[in-house]
């Protein structure tokens, strides 16, 4: 099949048609935009309880996963535990509140909710079998021991320490906690005895190149197993045209005596595994190991057995299991298996009589969202923008998100395949607002964007990617209600409509601030700010359109509300001594929007925090610097930086 004479001219009309009815100032929001969004699911004495992260609920299921009972909990539920005596926590991205409930026979009883004081919100929680209760504070960059039956005689959290940035998973074992930072690269293995006092003063790290996406981790005799999903520990090389060593494998590791021993590190991409994120290790003892990785990104499991390591070890024995892609947590109770799955918006029951979807029942009124979205959506999270792909050598099976994972970063500074010119990798939510794209600004619209994406993906595949999909091919279609063949101008327009959907959720700075105002450290940030940034970082709705400018009296409503729409950034290059420069002309100025998502800062990925970008601000008469400290310019006061941050967390 071959491309007409220029597709991105027949897509232009439906950006164009797209963006005019798009509000920028009060967008969708992926909060609650991306259907029910069922994120994560534990076993209970009656069958099941989940949680859907996109409908802020609580939910029971039976056996069937058919739901029983739904309850409200804080806004983004992201984690789910049950505790010793069946009390069930819910830690919510958007609230400091760490929801408590119980199980009454066929309904769900709240506790009430415990406020967790200097938390914006929490990502992730686990209980130990001891009962010592741990959360995460993804934006604090915190693992905190929680006590939360002292709640009214003190603090509930009684223990915090640093993990880092993109925290999103976190595991107690008897003698163990360990959390996957994803945007460090690294596990963090706390030794701990039963009342989850630390034996030792600091963490052991497994560190890798690229992120990890999920773990699991088993006491043994013999020390600690660890199961984790990451892409392959390897620079991306893209010097063959296309993006090399981005296989996703699974990596199994022992840890004793304060040494981390690895066992196993196996290419499942080969095996058709691509993006694992949810991984369970069934058996564990000292001398074997054997686990199940399911997928996000493609429709095939695997189960892998591990025997001895080293020279001792045989290689690891391999089976696939047939699934469906988009699942991000298991929970397995005898021959069951039970998945969420938030790119299907179902649950997933795998037994002995085979897989089975249960899509989430929609609510009352819940807006429906296109199929044109579904299959974007899917595009972007599975292989399926690059079936043809294969693992051979430096070539690999992934999807977007292997490096954008959620749909933002993955921490890592890319070489370009362009002389030494490095980059780090940039959130893709809240795009349409934000053209034209690419620190070199080389794709004026998502129109271009949808179109050079096929081939990027598909290239090193010797294939045409200007494919159609036939749902034959691909049976778990199915689920998200393509049952026809889709041409390639179609999945393109899906792409897009699914990019103009991902938008951001509401800070977490603000969603449960009330009043909603800032304070007078964030005023102060604010007119800094209009003075010394917003000629480049402009407060415009969409950064190539000048007529979408907010005057500074509009930031402060603008700023404190859920859709925090304003961009902060504009289309022009700018040279601020950040080098190596991307492009002759400097760097596109970048969006500051939801800037807590992104790490590390600037193209060469050389400020690791907001302290170190402001320390390094400079300002001539004539310009400003990120990069250099030119002779007689001036720097930042101590009170300047400490508003300009309080402003710059907010956005
Ligand atoms: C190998 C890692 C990698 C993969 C895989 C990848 N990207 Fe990226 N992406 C990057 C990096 C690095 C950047 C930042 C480059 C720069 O400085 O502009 C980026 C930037 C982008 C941007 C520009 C965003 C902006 O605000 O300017 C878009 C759009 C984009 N990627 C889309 C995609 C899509 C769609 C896919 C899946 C087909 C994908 N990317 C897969 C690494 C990757
Ligand atoms: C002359 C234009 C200009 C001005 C003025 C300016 N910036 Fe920037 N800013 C840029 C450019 C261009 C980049 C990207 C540089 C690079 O990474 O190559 C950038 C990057 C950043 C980043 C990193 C963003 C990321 O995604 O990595 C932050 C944070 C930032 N600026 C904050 C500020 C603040 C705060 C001020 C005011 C004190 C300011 N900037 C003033 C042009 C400017």
């Amino acid at each position: 099949m071959s491309p007409p004479p220029d597709p991105i001219a027949d897509l232009r009309p439906f950006e164009e048609e797209t963006r005019r009815s798009f509000d920028f100032e009060r967008p969708p929001s992926a909060e609650t935009g991306m259907g029910a969004d069922p994120w994560s699911i534990r076993r209970v004495a009656s069958g099941w309880v989940g949680i859907l992260r996109g409908r802020a609920a609580l939910v029971l299921l039976d056996d069937e996963l058919h739901e029983l009972a739904r309850v409200s909990v804080p806004r983004s539920p992201t984690g789910l535990a049950v505790g010793k005596n069946g009390e069930i926590l819910v830690a919510s991205e958007l609230s400091p509140m760490l929801g408590r409930f119980a199980v009454r026979g066929h309904s769900l009883e709240p506790l009430g909710d415990v406020r967790i004081p200097g938390v914006l919100g929490l990502r992730d929680v686990t209980v130990s079998p001891a009962g010592v209760v741990w959360a995460l504070d993804e934006r604090g960059g915190q693992l905190l021991q929680l006590a939360l039956g002292a709640s009214d005689r003190g603090s509930p959290a009684v223990a915090s320490h640093p993990v880092g940035h993109g925290a999103v998973q976190v595991i107690a074992t008897a003698r163990h906690v360990v959390v996957n930072a994803t945007l460090e690269h690294t596990l963090f293995v706390l030794e701990t005895d039963a009342l989850g006092v630390p034996l030792a003063r600091e963490p052991l790290r497994i560190t890798h190149d690229g992120p990890m996406w999920g773990f699991d981790a088993r006491e043994t005799s013999t020390g600690l197993v660890i199961a984790a999903g990451g892409v392959e520990d390897h620079p991306l090389d893209r010097t063959s045209g296309f993006f090399g060593y981005i296989d996703s494998f699974a990596f199994v590791y022992r840890v004793h005596d304060a040494i981390v021993e690895k066992l196993a590190s196996v290419n499942v991409s080969e095996h058709g595994v691509v993006t694992p994120k949810a991984i369970a290790i069934e058996t564990a003892d000292a001398e074997h190991v054997e686990l199940l990785a399911t997928a996000y990104g493609s429709a095939t499991g695997v189960t892998i057995g591990v025997r001895g390591a080293g020279p001792r070890g045989r290689a690891p024995a391999i089976a696939t299991v047939a699934l469906v892609p988009g699942i991000r947590a298991l929970e397995r109770s005898a021959s069951t298996t039970v998945m969420a799955d938030p790119l299907l918006d179902a649950w997933v029951l795998r037994s002995e009589h085979g897989v089975r979807v249960v899509p989430v029942a929609p609510g009352p009124a819940e807006p429906v969202r296109s199929a044109a979205s579904r299959l974007g959506e899917a595009l972007f999270f599975t292989s399926l923008m690059a079936p043809k792909n294969t693992s051979t050598g430096a070539l690999s099976r992934f999807t977007c998100e292997t490096c954008h994972f959620e749909g933002y970063v993955d921490g890592r500074t890319h070489h370009t395949g362009r002389e030494e010119i490095h980059a780090t990798t940039k959130p893709l939510v809240g795009l349409v607002g934000n053209r034209p794209y690419f620190s070199r600004a080389l794709d004026p619209d998502l129109s271009t964007v949808s179109h050079a994406e096929f081939r990027v993906a598909g290239a090193g595949s010797s294939t045409d990617p200007f494919f159609a999909v036939e749902p034959r091919d691909h049976a778990w279609l199915e689920h998200i209600g393509v049952r026809e063949r889709v041409e390639p101008l179609e999945l393109r327009r899906a792409l897009m409509r699914f990019l103009i959907e991902l938008s951001h959720r509401p800070s977490s700075s603000v969603a449960s601030r009330v009043p909603r105002t800032f304070d007078d450290t964030e005023r102060e940030g604010a007119a800094l700010f209009r003075d010394k940034c917003e000629s480049c970082h402009a407060a415009r709705l969409s950064a190539d359109d000048v007529s979408t400018q907010v005057p500074f009296e509009r930031w402060e409503s603008l700023v404190t509300s859920d859709a925090a729409p304003i961009v902060w950034g504009s289309a022009g290059y700018e040279k601020t001594g950040v080098v190596p420069y991307v492009h002759e002309e400097g760097a596109r100025t970048p969006s500051l929007r939801r800037l807590y998502k992104k790490y590390p800062y600037f193209t060469n990925g050389s400020a690791k925090s907001l302290d170190e970008v402001l320390s390094r601000l400079r300002f001539t008469p004539a310009r400003t610097l990120h990069g250099t400290t030119p002779a007689n310019s001036t720097a930042l006061s101590v009170a300047e930086k400490r508003s300009l941050k309080s402003f710059l967390e907010l956005l």
